[in-house]
């Protein structure tokens, strides 16, 4: 039987470690040709090298796979441009792009430095932007259609107290999702996205996480969903939301209110207040 991404070229953006090193491992087992980007820093953003990269690949290959490393990182229009060139150059194409690089710079708004502020969303939203920016121009291109996946989450589209930068980044990534979803139609490439919750490096400290056991909510349990959003099963689904909790799949939707509309002239605050159990029903 023929696996489900077989001959695709598949790009993963931080895929060294965590979400991404699974969804790398997961995809080539289904055939793809993977791109392994990943610029090897901690979870803050700090430092960088090869050997998280060069790990994924040379694990892919050791179980009979085919993969390429890529160092350059998502948050510049240079590292983006970078990521795509490494599957033009060894692989002549590109058939999936996924989203998933990523770092944590925690403060309440208050206490946010314009560092911490600007490196969060240089990463996540503008790396989310420059990655799908340059893949669906060669997409276009090609002329074949494509498979865009990006990463949000509960923080961006649900709010999570001290994210400010990376709920504001992944909140832009779920509009960059519904937008270009639209902008791509016509290529025939669909945008969607995950939101993940998994026990990794990045969150494997949090109180949430206390006891989880990655057997339960393991990255391993996100990698399955992407797959799915990136295959030809998933050609009529774009611009959708869906959230992955260990061995729970679910949708997250933007909801309008059915509201209150007023026969004539204006609203007054007072009414406003008298009648918001009816406008927020
Ligand atoms: P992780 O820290 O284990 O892995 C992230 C990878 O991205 C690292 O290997 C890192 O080197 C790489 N990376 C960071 N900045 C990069 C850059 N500028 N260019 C290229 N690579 C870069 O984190 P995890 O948990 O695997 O997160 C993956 C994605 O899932 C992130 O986008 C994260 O925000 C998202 N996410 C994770 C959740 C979780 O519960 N683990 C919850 C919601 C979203």
């Amino acid at each position: 039987m023929a696996k489900l991404l077989e001959g695709k070229v598949a790009i993963i953006t931080g895929a060294g470690a965590g979400i991404g090193r699974e969804h790398a491992l997961y995809f080539a087992r289904e055939g793809a040709k993977v791109v392994v980007n990943d610029l090897g820093g901690d979870r803050h953003g700090g430092g960088r090298g090869g050997e998280a990269a060069d790990k994924t690949v040379a694990d892919i290959k050791a179980a009979g796979g085919e993969a390429v490393a890529n160092y350059d990182s998502v948050a510049t229009r240079e590292g983006a441009d970078g990521i795509l060139w490494s599957a033009l150059a060894k692989y002549g194409r590109v058939d999936i792009l996924v989203n998933n690089a990523g770092i944590l710079r925690d403060r309440t708004i208050v206490n946010m430095s314009d560092q911490d502020l600007n490196v969060v969303l240089d990463v996540h939203l503008k790396g989310t932007f420059f990655c799908m920016q340059a893949v669906a121009r060669q997409m276009k291109v090609q002329g074949a259609g494509g498979r865009i996946v990006n990463t949000t989450s509960l923080s961006g589209l649900i709010g999570n107290f001290g994210q400010g930068n990376y709920g504001a980044a992944k909140g832009g990534i779920y509009s960059l999702t519904r937008i270009a979803a639209l902008e791509f139609a016509k290529m025939r490439v669909t945008v969607n996205a995950v939101a993940p919750v998994a026990v990794t490096r990045m969150t494997e400290d949090l109180p949430m996480m206390a006891g989880v056991s990655t057997a339960d909510l393991g990255p391993q349990f996100i990698s399955p969903v992407a797959a799915f959003l990136a295959s030809d099963l998933a050609a009529d689904l774009t611009g959708q939301i869906v959230g992955v909790q260990g061995r729970k799949v679910f949708q997250y939707r933007m909801e309008e209110t059915d509201g209150v509309t007023r026969d004539d002239g204006m609203w007054t605050p007072a009414e406003l207040k008298e009648r918001w159990a009816e406008i927020s029903r």
